[in-house]
């Protein structure tokens, strides 16, 4: 038993406000079991569940989760599928969990490919969860941070061209009001279960300063106390962003 066993079942000091998770691993999962894959997509659905009611028992302020991303259309067909009824039978089955938790629901991503049904869903998810003052929970699907990045560029250029705004005057926070997550805390961590040390296109904009936290386990097996194991962790990182620890600079006075 870790020595850091409960430690931590509510709010604290020094909490992060936004985590972004890349829950990965579910196929690999699956096929340790002799498996297929979709049977791991399913343990990870149950994962994501248990963490949300982490996520609001905690108090987090903001978090999102990577559902499906832009390069995972070059899936095989039947994976896709999969998927799309997966994430179709998830929203059935959570809304009144989320209503219940008092979760604001909404997704990032082109929602053009997705099944209609599915996107009918979550958007009527969307709406109805809409004026909850809970957690921000954020489902990315469809989504890429390029893609996010060219498509705010797009909406810039047109606001430009219409005289809604100079881009001369563009700031770093003046250009965040045309991407994905605008409404949200700055992202303070994130995490990648299985193994993979990479963003996989993941919050490209906004992870520039997240801390971010690698971990060898695969989604469907991500426990509870491994996520407050790591928020205990983060509570101890030191963010400087880019400025320098005030100790140093006393000691060197
Ligand atoms: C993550 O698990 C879920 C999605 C990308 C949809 P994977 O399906 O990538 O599982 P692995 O990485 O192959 O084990
Ligand atoms: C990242 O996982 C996307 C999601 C978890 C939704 P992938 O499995 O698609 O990433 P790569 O291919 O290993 O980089
Ligand atoms: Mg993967």
């Amino acid at each position: 038993m870790s020595s850091s066993q409960n430690i931590y079942l509510e709010k604290t000091p020094n909490q992060p406000k936004h985590i972004g998770i890349i829950m990965d691993g579910n196929g690999r999962w699956a096929k340790l079991r002799g498996k297929r894959r979709i049977f791991g997509h399913e343990a990870g659905v149950l994962k994501a569940r248990e963490l949300v009611e982490t996520a609001v028992r905690i108090e987090l302020e903001a978090l999102t989760l990577y559902a499906f991303s832009s390069e995972n259309w070059s899936r095989p067909k039947k994976e896709i599928s999969g998927l799309m009824s997966l994430f179709e039978k998830t929203i059935e089955k959570y809304t009144s969990l989320l209503i219940d938790n008092n979760v604001r629901f909404k997704t990032a991503g082109d929602p053009s490919m997705l099944p209609k049904i599915l996107k009918r869903k979550l958007e009527q998810m969307e709406s109805i969860t809409s004026e909850n003052t809970g957690l921000k929970l954020t489902l990315a699907i469809a989504y890429g941070g390029q893609q996010d990045i060219i498509n705010g560029i797009k909406c810039l250029i047109d606001d430009h061209e219409n005289q809604v705004i100079d881009i001369n005057t563009m700031t770093v926070e003046s250009f965040e009001e045309y991407l994905s997550f605008k409404d949200l805390p700055k992202l303070d961590l994130i995490i990648r279960t299985s193994g993979e040390t990479r963003l996989s296109n993941f919050m490209l904009w906004q992870s520039a300063y997240s801390e971010i936290h690698f971990t060898e386990t695969l989604w469907p097996n991500f426990e509870e106390q491994e996520f407050l194991e790591i928020l205990q962790s983060y509570s101890q990182s030191e963010r400087r962003f880019g400025n320098i620890d005030e100790d140093i600079e006393l000691k060197e006075a």
